[in-house]
């Protein structure tokens, strides 16, 4: 099994590398790539893996994009391999205006909602402050007083989601969601997600 981390910062890299050595059970390759998703080539890839690749997870990563540099970053992505996952938090922050009182609640519900879960972890005091405050208190602050181009984060809707794939042309390759979030985490998959408070089911 050939394996490839792709992800800008070489904090989260190491970490992430480290990981996967020591707990894939079965023999594999790690191979990581510190950058930005949306300035991989596909010729970039070609020189790290042999496609094509069997599935591709984008974990957490595409909120970070603007919804046009989500859609190329997926349609690249899907061209690539079989199956792409996308893990996401679901959040409504990518259209909404700085200040507006849309945009104020969002935030609200959505970083009260993770910055409950952390009370409610294992964290020390200190990892606990510092995640509070130098994490998530920073990104939510961001969000309501900085610009929209200042913004790291540009969380979607499930709807809005739905859309992006649809414009990625990534439809048939898109074969799982989890968003987390608002909501309890769930798997959905591309039909269940389409019809609005249908049944879930996990895949
Ligand atoms: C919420 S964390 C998720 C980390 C990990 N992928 C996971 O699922 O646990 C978001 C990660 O996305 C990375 N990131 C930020 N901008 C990115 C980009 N343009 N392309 C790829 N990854 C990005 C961040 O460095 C950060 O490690």
């Amino acid at each position: 099994m050939d394996l490839l981390l792709v992800e800008p910062s070489r904090q989260m890299l190491q970490i992430a590398e480290e990981y996967c050595r020591a707990n894939i059970r079965h023999p594999a390759s790690v191979q990581s790539l510190c950058a930005n998703i949306e300035a991989v080539t596909e010729t970039r890839l070609r020189q790290c893996v042999e496609l094509p690749i069997t599935f591709v997870n984008a974990s957490a990563s595409l909120h970070h994009l603007q919804r046009t540099a989500k859609i190329a970053a997926l349609r690249l992505l899907s061209n690539l391999c079989k199956f792409t996952f996308v893990s996401e938090l679901e959040g409504n922050h990518e259209e909404l205006q700085p200040l507006s009182p849309e945009i104020v609640f969002s935030v609200l519900i959505f970083y009260g909602t993770l910055v409950a879960d952390t009370t409610r972890s294992i964290l020390t005091e200190v990892d606990l402050e510092s995640c509070r405050d130098g994490f998530l208190m920073a990104e939510a602050f961001l969000i309501l007083g900085g610009t929209r181009e200042s913004r790291g984060d540009y969380h979607t809707t499930k709807n809005q989601w739905g859309k992006i794939i649809t414009a990625s042309g990534s439809e048939s390759k898109v074969v799982a969601y989890e968003f987390i979030g608002r909501y309890p985490l769930r798997i959905m998959t591309l039909s269940a997600l389409r019809s609005a408070g249908s049944t879930t089911r996990k895949c």
